[in-house]
C-alpha cells in the first residue's frame, strides 16, 4: 500500500471510530450534569427524566466504565500525538488544548473512580467528588473546544466519505 493510501485509511479508521464513540461520551457528560443536580442538594428521591438520583448515579458510573476504554482506544488511535507528547516534540496548533483536555480527563476520571472504589463513605471520598465535578464542568468546556478545533477535519472526512461512496 502506498504511503498516501495508508494515511488516508488511518484517517478513515479514526473518522469511523470517532463517530462511533461520540454519542456515548456526550451521554456521559450529560449524566454528569444530571448527577450534579443531586450532588448540589436535590433529594435523591426526586426524579429527573423518569428516574431518581440513585439510579442516575448508577447510570453515570456504568457510562463512565463504558467510556474509559473507549477514550483509551481514541488515544491509542492517535498514538502519534502521545508519542510527541512524551518526547517533548509537540509543535501543532492544537497541542496545548489537547494536552489540557487530556490532563483534565485523566484527573476527572481518576478522582471519580477513587471516590467510588477506594474512598466511598469516607471524608476524602467527598473531597474527591467535589474536585471531580468541578473538573467535569471543565471537561465539558474543553471538549466543546476540542470539537470546534477538529470540525473542519471532520467535514473534510465526511466529504471524502461521500465522494468515495458515489
Ligand atoms: C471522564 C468523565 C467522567 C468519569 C470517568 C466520571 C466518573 C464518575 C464516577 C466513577 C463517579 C462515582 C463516584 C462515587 O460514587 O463516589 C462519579 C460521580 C460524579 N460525577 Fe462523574 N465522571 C465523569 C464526568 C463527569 C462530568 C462531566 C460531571 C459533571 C459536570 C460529573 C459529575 C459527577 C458528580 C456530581 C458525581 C457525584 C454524584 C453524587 O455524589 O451523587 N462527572 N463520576
Amino acid at each position: 500500500m502506498k504511503n498516501r493510501e495508508k494515511t488516508s485509511s488511518k484517517a478513515f479508521r479514526n473518522y469511523y471510530y470517532n463517530l462511533f464513540s461520540f454519542l456515548p461520551f456526550v451521554f456521559l457528560l450529560f449524566t454528569g450534569i444530571v448527577v450534579l443536580r443531586y450532588h448540589g442538594g436535590a433529594p435523591y428521591e426526586t426524579k429527573s427524566i423518569g428516574i431518581d438520583g440513585n439510579q442516575w448515579l448508577l447510570v453515570h458510573r456504568v457510562t463512565a466504565l463504558v467510556n474509559i476504554p473507549l477514550i483509551i482506544i481514541h488515544l491509542w488511535l492517535n498514538a502519534h500525538w502521545i508519542k510527541k507528547l512524551v518526547t517533548f516534540k509537540m509543535n501543532g496548533k492544537n497541542n496545548g488544548m489537547n494536552l489540557t483536555l487530556f490532563t483534565i480527563f485523566i484527573v476527572c476520571a481518576t478522582t471519580g473512580l477513587l471516590a467510588w472504589f477506594v474512598f466511598e463513605g469516607e471524608p476524602l471520598g467527598q473531597v474527591l467528588r467535589e474536585v471531580h465535578n468541578k473538573l467535569g464542568l471543565l471537561l465539558i468546556f474543553f471538549f466543546v473546544i476540542h470539537l470546534s478545533n477538529y470540525y473542519k477535519w471532520f467535514l473534510h472526512m465526511t466529504k471524502k466519505y461521500l465522494g468515495k461512496n458515489k
